[in-house]
């Protein structure tokens, strides 16, 4: 996507380079800016930290982690150390572990020697596809919103509410559920986003809203409690959002607030999509409630907030009182009967086993 007319990627690798370049996703909306990861520990900090963020780009963050910890020392012991420490930096996003794995299962049989250039090769195909998986999916999505649009017979807006950052910079390039609304408008539907702010972590108020706003698609920003009082008035046609982790009975793992959103949605027949590559399916598992690990942040993103000061120092206050304890569950899960359906690369699929196997049959 272009940042004041120059094309960028969320994350990229210069010509040959061992180093990898990121956008510093801490410092925006105030200040975009890049940042080099030169290592391994470099790579687990800036997913910790939250300089990169959104599952898919966890993901291909985690395969160059391990081509640098792979180029540093490409023994079996050190494979071993790096896929383990970078699979920890953050519990939730399945598509870390996706990532992690393919990277290893390419250069473990490998002699040494040869695996840091293959781990490169393989987390370079990692990244071009997913670029290319998310134009599939808006595309299908798009499909969605043109048939609300006809429904309205063509007439205003599609009024889309969103939740969290799913969006270019959450993925390499173009975004989930916003890669979405960006197909839809770019044609020529005519959209609005509500961006939930967010909270803890203000993605919606501080990324969802840089992103559409650069992109031209018009938005308004509301509260994180607003969504279910616009769904009672008849103002949202269909919520999207992205997803950290589904399974395989369909239930959807995302950001925390998603299932209040979901729980609206259902009590006001309000049409409610979770967009996320096949990467985000975790296989393995069928109740998400009971089997997802929910990462707990620290309290300080809850007693505290950040900001932009006056002179341009990028600020952060406190809300509560000194001494608060705060609970930081980042994620929730919507079990799989609050959702109308998942739109993936493969297509639309019903939130159910049936549904997914209906798109994936060689995982019957
Ligand atoms: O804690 P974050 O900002 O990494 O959480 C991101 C989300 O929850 C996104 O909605 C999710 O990764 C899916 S869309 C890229």
């Amino acid at each position: 996507m272009k940042v004041n007319g120059v094309a960028y990627r969320s994350i990229w690798r210069e010509d040959g380079a061992a180093s990898v370049v990121v956008v510093d996703q801490t410092l925006l909306p105030h200040r975009f800016d890049t940042l080099t990861l030169h290592d391994v520990a470099d790579a687990i900090d800036a997913i910790k930290r939250m300089v990169v963020r959104g599952a898919p780009l966890i993901g291909v963050t985690g395969a160059y982690g391990l081509a640098m910890a792979l180029h540093d020392d490409p023994s079996d012991a050190n494979l071993a150390n790096a896929f383990d420490a970078l699979n920890a930096a953050r519990p939730t996003a399945v598509n870390l572990r996706w990532a992690l794995e393919i990277v290893r299962d390419a250069v473990a049989p490998l002699p040494p020697a040869e695996r840091a250039i293959a781990a490169y090769a393989t987390a370079d195909r990692l990244h071009a596809e997913d670029i290319e998986t998310n134009g599939t999916m808006a595309a299908h999505g798009a499909r969605l919103i043109r048939e609300i649009w006809e429904a309205k017979g063509r007439s205003g807006p599609v009024n889309i509410l969103t939740h969290c950052n799913t969006g270019w910079i959450a993925c390499v390039d173009w975004g989930t559920a916003l890669g979405v609304v960006y197909s839809a408008h770019d044609d020529g539907i005519p959209v609005h986003v509500w961006v939930d702010e967010t909270r803890p972590r203000n993605q919606g108020a501080s990324l969802t809203t840089w992103e559409l706003g650069s992109h031209g698609v018009p938005h308004t920003l509301i509260a994180d409690n607003a969504g279910g009082h616009l769904m009672q008035h008849g103002k949202v046609d269909i919520c999207l959002v992205g997803a950290d982790r589904v399974t395989a009975e369909g239930d959807a793992c995302n950001k925390i607030g998603t299932y209040l959103k979901a729980l609206a949605a259902h009590d006001n027949h309000v049409p409610f999509y979770v967009v996320m590559p096949s990467s985000t399916i975790d296989w393995r598992i069928g109740d998400g409630v009971k089997e997802i690990e929910i990462e707990e942040r620290a309290g300080d993103e809850v007693t505290h907030i950040s900001g932009i000061a006056g002179d341009g120092t990028i600020v952060k206050v406190r809300l509560a009182p000194k001494g608060t304890k705060a609970g930081n569950p980042a994620f929730d899960v919507t079990p799989a009967r609050l959702l109308t359906g998942l739109v993936t690369e493969r297509g639309v699929a019903k939130a159910s086993r049936d549904g997914l196997l209906a798109l994936y049959p060689e995982r019957r």
